[in-house]
């Protein structure tokens, strides 16, 4: 049987092992070991048989927004429910933290569809334009889908923000 817990520091290195494979061919975004354990808070994992075959993350900007990341089952174990019992998790999550919006950023949209999630366009997402995308090489030829569940956040008075000098029109919707 799968079930979903929170992740600990011990399950860095078999998270890193699942997740890397995945980033070496473009699929996911490398999540380097040390970033893992920063962050080991933020994730769970899902185990079967005492092994833990999957793993994923829910970032937190706030009540309005959180994100889910690093969603990922080991290749053996895919399709038999790990991946949607680590996003059930991770909403279940958010909905304890209050959070009124989950978005994540995607190459696999129609497993998040699957899962209720809607396509949405990266400039209603300021958070994470100015967490990750505005350092990303990648900025104005993104090939990952935004995708959210919930209401998206209505005040996007960070776009405005004087600091940030960014060629939005030019980002992909
Ligand atoms: C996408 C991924 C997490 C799915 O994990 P999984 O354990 O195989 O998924 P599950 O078995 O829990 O599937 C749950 C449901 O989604 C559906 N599903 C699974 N993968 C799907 C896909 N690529 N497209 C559409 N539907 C999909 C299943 O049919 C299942 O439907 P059901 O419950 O109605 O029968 C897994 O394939 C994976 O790790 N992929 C590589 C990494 C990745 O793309 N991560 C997501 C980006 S952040």
């Amino acid at each position: 049987m799968i079930r979903a817990r929170t992740a600990v520091l011990p399950d860095v290195e078999r998270i890193h092992a699942i997740i890397q494979p995945y980033a070496d061919v473009g699929t996911l975004l490398p999540r380097p070991s040390a970033e893992l354990c920063e962050n080991i808070r933020d994730f769970v994992v899902a185990e079967e048989d005492g092994s833990v075959i999957g793993c994923g993350a829910l970032h937190l900007y706030g009540t309005h927004l959180a994100e889910i990341r690093s969603v990922a089952v080991a290749p053996e174990a895919k399709g038999r429910g790990a991946g949607r019992a680590l996003v059930e998790a991770l909403m279940h999550e958010a909905n304890r933290q209050s959070v009124t919006c989950v978005c994540l950023f995607t190459r696999t949209p129609r497993f998040f569809a699957h899962l209720g999630f809607e396509v949405a366009r990266r400039q209603q997402l300021p958070d994470k334009i100015y967490k990750d995308c505005v350092c990303c090489p990648k900025l104005t030829s993104c090939d990952e889908i935004a995708m959210v569940k919930g209401q998206i956040p209505a005040n996007v008075d960070g776009l405005r923000d004087p600091r940030i000098v960014i060629p939005l029109v030019q980002l992909k919707p």
